[in-house]
């Protein structure tokens, strides 16, 4: 069956499993997946056809494994047999084979619109994989799958008598897993049967957030879901973040462990959601938001969204945060910035704390407490140079009023007037010298707006060469202007701790 092309480009609402009526919607396209889609859909459906095939979907925390997972199964479904599950939001039971068989079962009955029963024999050998200790426990992990009491059989002596021997049985256990993945066989066989054509193998089965789960619950899930990893016809797929998922076994099984062989067994294929470019991402979260940014009094001037995706790309590269955690940010900023009334704000200090406030919050509170000393020679406290050096230093280019700032002419005391050689104009400026010099007209809110040495020095020499200026001179220029700007660090705390309640 031709899959159509993915058409990713507007946001829809999820109406997988576990959605709720105006809840989630999952934004239209920025990075491109369509085509990993479309490529992975064709690559797995040639392979799932005859035989089972388990890939891993790698990608880090917060770049983007839900979202694919999530668009990628509401087009699926309307063409193979698909499952979605969320093993975090299970965690709850206790028991993955649990989770994995009751949300298989009760997917596939949904795609074949209720048409097949729960047949008899399936529910006393799913109690007889259930490693619960006690008809209680049985009867709440039933309630929590979704299921009737009266589906089951869980009253009288029987009931112990079957909770007991079956978790103890090995055997028994092991004939119990053979059934199932007959049934979920046939279950599939059903949907694709009763589909009237519409639907075709393979079967899909994407699990969700593994990464997510407590270690234990996430290596037991692994262990117990590969018992069912091999039915002819279907295809797993796990997202997960592949190195965390490391670290979770290591957990388990010691340091020396060695998690990547260990994982390489249960999985075909490992593919890697590409590591994506943050700057296009902005570029389109603040086209998608259709931002007012006219009145905003900030600094720089927010002339046109590029001024945006400028500021926010460098303090977001410059920590490396993730895409989720650069999505946060920009709405942190956006919500306190379209609130903000006062004098002009510090636009790149601002979203340096919000940033600074999500990758390391004891060090954001001695910033905006003004605690960190702006140099790095004290004793015992960390300097703020030492901060920004403990991250990437980030050039981007900035609108500076290099004249109209400080006027076409200088006066020198004592050394007479020298024109001022520098224009209002775009320079290629550095995240780290214009955060530190924000940061110490912060804590010198006391300072005359006078013009430091190097500033003007910068224009002495430059009057008498002309040159281009280095990144760090390019800097500099921007002293006067970030002197003139809302200057209490109470300002900023106030604006981020507002926003971070925002989630
Ligand atoms: N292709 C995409 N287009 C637009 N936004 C995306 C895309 N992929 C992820 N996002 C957004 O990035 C953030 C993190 O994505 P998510 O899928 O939750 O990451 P993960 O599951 O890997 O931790 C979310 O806010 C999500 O909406
Ligand atoms: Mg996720």
């Amino acid at each position: 069956m031709a899959v159509a092309p993915f058409k990713w480009d507007d946001a829809v609402q999820w109406d997988g499993p576990g959605a709720i009526a105006g809840g989630e919607e999952l934004a239209g396209d920025r990075l491109d997946r369509a085509r990993y889609a479309e490529f992975l859909t064709n690559y797995l459906v040639a392979e799932g056809k005859q035989r089972n095939y388990v890939l891993n979907l790698n990608a880090e925390w917060g770049a983007g494994k839900t979202w694919f997972i999530k668009r990628w199964y509401m087009e699926l479904k309307a063409d193979y047999p698909t499952v979605y599950i969320d093993a975090w939001q299970q965690d709850f039971s206790d028991d993955p084979l649990l989770t994995v068989i009751s949300s298989i079962i009760d997917q596939l009955r949904d795609a074949t619109g209720n048409k097949v029963a729960i047949p008899d024999g399936i529910k006393s050998k799913l109690l007889g994989l259930l490693k619960v200790g006690g008809k209680l426990v049985l009867k709440s992990a039933i309630k929590k799958a979704g299921w009737e009491d009266s589906d089951f059989s869980v009253e009288g002596e029987d009931a112990d008598k079957l909770v007991d021997t079956l978790c103890s049985n090995h055997k028994e256990r092991y004939e119990s897993i053979q059934f199932l993945k007959q049934e979920i066989r046939q279950w599939v066989e059903g949907a694709v049967g009763l589909s009237e054509g519409e639907l075709d193998y393979p079967a899909f089965i994407l699990i969700d957030e593994l990464d997510r789960c407590r270690p234990s619950y996430a290596v037991e899930m692994l262990e117990t879901i590969k018992h069912i990893f091999d039915i002819p016809g279907v295809v797993f797929v796990l997202a997960t973040d592949t190195e965390q998922l490391q670290h979770a076994i290591k957990v388990i099984y010691g340091d020396g462990f060695d998690a990547e062989s260990y994982l390489g067994r249960f999985f075909h294929r490992r593919f890697t959601l590409g590591s994506i470019s943050r700057r296009e991402f902005i570029q389109q979260a603040i086209v998608d938001k259709k931002l007012h940014f006219e009145h905003i009094n900030a600094w720089p001037k927010i002339t046109d969204s590029q001024v945006l995706v400028n500021v926010l790309t460098a303090v977001c590269d410059h920590f490396s945060l993730s895409l989720r955690r650069t999505e946060q940010v920009l709405d942190r900023m956006i919500a306190s910035i379209v609130n903000y009334q006062g004098c002009t704000i510090n636009l790149i200090f601002l979203v340096y704390l919000f940033s600074l406030c999500e990758k390391n919050n004891e060090d954001y509170r001695a910033v905006v407490d003004g605690k960190m000393p702006t140099t790095d020679n004290h004793p015992k406290l960390k300097g703020f140079n030492a901060l920004i050096n403990e991250y990437v230093e980030q050039n981007f280019s900035c609108f500076i009023k290099a004249e109209s700032s400080m006027g076409t002419h200088i006066e020198f005391m004592g050394d007479g007037k020298y024109r001022n050689p520098f224009e209002d104009k775009e320079y290629n400026v550095s995240l780290k010298e214009l955060l530190v010099a924000s940061y110490k007209s912060m804590l010198n809110p006391a300072l005359d707006y006078s013009y430091s040495n190097r500033l003007l020095d910068l224009v002495k020499e430059y009057s008498s060469q002309c040159r281009k200026l280095t990144v760090k001179e390019s800097s500099t220029l921007a002293e006067k202007e970030l002197s003139q700007l809302e200057r209490r660090l109470t300002t900023y705390k106030n604006l981020v701790e507002l926003a971070v309640h925002l989630d």
